[in-house]
């Protein structure tokens, strides 16, 4: 090992051992605070908006569908696609748009529990006005959804965190699948920043949330056949530091999957610490990486 590299391995096992303390202290207050307070549907709505438009991963994923998935959809008659969790549709507008171009006829169908989502998934694709898709969104858990046909292509994009049983709607979007269609499960790994909302999660629900290593476990489990890549992205912090408290405060909400602003203050002193932490100045950036992992299985 060279002399840069021996440093840069010991500042990096330092800040692992720092930002290991500082979640063991997150862990430590929330579970001597008072409840937590969720996100409502529409601060969930605000918060997700002003966190995507922040990070370059929505552009990343949008490539990769273009690149990977549009050249393998049926040419002919009707390609039917399944979003599970499609919130506002600001992805999925994209993503049509992007298959669209490969297919005659697509129609997209979206489920999402959150009624604010799905007005919103609504408006933006009627304001797209795609020729020749059909779209439609079902207000539901993907658990109670009924399905009137297979799909050719079924999307869980940072969905699955969210579902009581994730094991449980694999199985079922599996099922869902027609004959060559495929599964794409976007997924956090359980980086520096998804780290955090561990004790928040806990807290809250009782329960841990699955990371990508948790499904290639269960698909080795399952002897599912899938494909794993992972797209590297980074989200852009400054305002966390740099006094832009409205934007600041959203991503923090986000992060923690919680209203920070209700949080006793010391904990919120911990999560600007651990932030602070895991943030990298870039030129005149501030960020903190957001990769993600895909997997896709084919039927
Ligand atoms: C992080 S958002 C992802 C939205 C969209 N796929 C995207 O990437 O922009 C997760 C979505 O999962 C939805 N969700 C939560 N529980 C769900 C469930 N049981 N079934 C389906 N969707 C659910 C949430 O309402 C939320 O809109």
């Amino acid at each position: 090992m060279t002399n840069s590299s021996a440093v840069l391995a010991s500042a990096y096992s330092v800040k692992s051992s720092l930002t290991n303390d500082l979640l063991r202290l997150i862990d430590t207050a929330l579970k001597q605070s008072s409840d937590l307070v969720p996100l409502t549907d529409a601060r969930y709505l605000e918060a997700h908006g002003i966190f995507e438009g922040r990070s370059n991963q929505q552009q990343l994923i949008l490539e990769w569908f273009g690149n990977q998935i549009a050249p393998t959809l049926p040419q002919e008659g009707v390609c039917r696609v399944l979003s599970v969790g499609c919130g506002s549709g600001v992805l999925d507008v994209q993503i049509a748009t992007r298959l669209v171009e490969q297919t005659k006829d697509l129609l997209y169908v979206g489920v999402d529990p959150n009624k604010i989502e799905c007005e919103t998934f609504q408006r933006n694709f009627t304001q797209a006005s795609l020729d020749s898709v059909k779209f439609e969104v079902e207000p539901t858990t993907f658990d109670q959804f009924e399905a009137e046909c297979s799909f050719d292509l079924i999307n869980l994009v940072h969905s699955l965190y969210y579902m009581p049983d994730p094991a449980a709607a694999l199985q079922k979007a599996r099922k869902l699948l027609a004959p060559g269609g495929r599964l794409v499960v976007f997924h956090a790994p359980c980086d520096e920043m998804n780290s955090l909302t561990e004790p928040f999660w806990q807290k809250l629900y009782g329960r841990s949330t699955l990371f990508a290593e948790d499904f290639r476990r269960l698909f080795d489990a399952w002897h599912w056949n899938y494909e794993r890549a992972r797209v590297d992205a980074k989200l852009e912090v400054s305002p966390l530091t740099h006094a832009n408290q409205e934007v600041g405060i959203a991503l923090t909400d986000f992060i923690a999957q919680i209203d920070s602003t209700r949080l006793d203050k010391p904990v919120q002193d911990l999560i600007a610490r651990y932030l602070d932490l895991v943030s990298v100045e870039d030129e005149n950036e501030t960020h903190i990486s957001h990769p993600v992992d895909v997997f896709v299985i084919v039927e």
